[in-house]
């Protein structure tokens, strides 16, 4: 099956979920996290991304998220982001399942998104647990709650933490729906997303890949296309 069999069984589909991972922002500059060029090559996850690096120090954990935030405040939403919400528009069930932090697909103009990782963008309060959005860069340097002065960490889930009900449910929901399930640009090696495919195909979703390499989700789903999410999912939209 090549790209264009996959545009019309997309066109022909009742329902559509997407699961995006840091591949799909690749395209806009933005590292991944496995890989030669990956961020967990230079950095230490247990050391930065985990309630036991932020109990131990927030301060280095927060100048990393700095760095981060300065680095995603200069990307743009790519052509794969952009043809994510034109299918929403014209599919009458889409959902977007993102483990991407970086905001890139509500800022091309995704609104049926569950990001299930979080958003870098956001911060939750250690208290009180409100959540709110922030876009300074750099963010101060250890930041209050406004509401009850308690430390604010990144609303982001970091290994070691479940996601939230609410995104599971919305997720599962997503999953168990669809007829077609389209995986772009994930290693397929953390969980829970690592088994969202197998989930989808036991409900009877056809799970298409598009990535740049095989990964170990090629062997189990139902076509694997290997190209840059750029150029590959605009071909997914309706010939004009
Ligand atoms: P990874 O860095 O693990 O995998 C990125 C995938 O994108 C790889 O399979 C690459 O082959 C593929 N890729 C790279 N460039 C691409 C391109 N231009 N087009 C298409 N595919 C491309 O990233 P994720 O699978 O998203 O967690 O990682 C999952 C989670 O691990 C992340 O959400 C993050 C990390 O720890 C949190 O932020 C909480």
């Amino acid at each position: 099956m090549n790209i264009i069999d996959i545009r019309e069984k997309i066109a022909n589909a009742h329902s559509v979920t997407v699961l995006s991972g840091a591949g799909i922002s690749a395209d806009s500059g933005v590292p991944t996290f496995r890989g030669a060029e990956g961020l967990w090559k230079n950095f230490r996850p247990e050391e930065l991304a985990s309630p036991d690096a932020f109990e131990r120090d927030p301060k280095l954990v927060w100048e990393w998220y700095n760095w981060r935030r300065e680095l995603l405040s200069t990307k743009k939403p790519n052509a794969a982001h952009g043809a994510l919400v034109e299918l929403e528009k014209i599919l009458n069930n889409f959902w977007l399942i993102t483990q991407n932090v970086d905001g890139l697909h509500r800022a091309a103009g995704s609104n049926n998104v569950t990001e299930i990782h979080g958003n870098i963008w956001k911060v939750r309060c250690t208290t009180c647990g409100s959540v709110t959005s922030n876009h300074d860069v750099p963010i101060e340097i250890l930041p209050s709650c406004q509401r009850c002065q308690g430390l604010l960490r990144p609303h982001i889930v970091w290994f070691g933490e479940s996601l939230t009900q609410e995104d599971l449910d919305a997720s599962f929901r997503a999953l168990r729906n669809c007829d077609i399930l389209l995986i772009i640009g994930t290693s397929g090696m953390v969980y829970p997303a690592a088994s969202f495919a197998p989930i989808a195909k036991e409900h009877g979703a056809f799970v298409i890949e598009l990535n740049l390499d095989q990964t170990p989700n090629s062997d189990l789903v139902d076509v694997s296309v290997q190209g840059r999410a750029k150029d590959l999912v605009p071909l997914l939209l309706p010939a004009q």
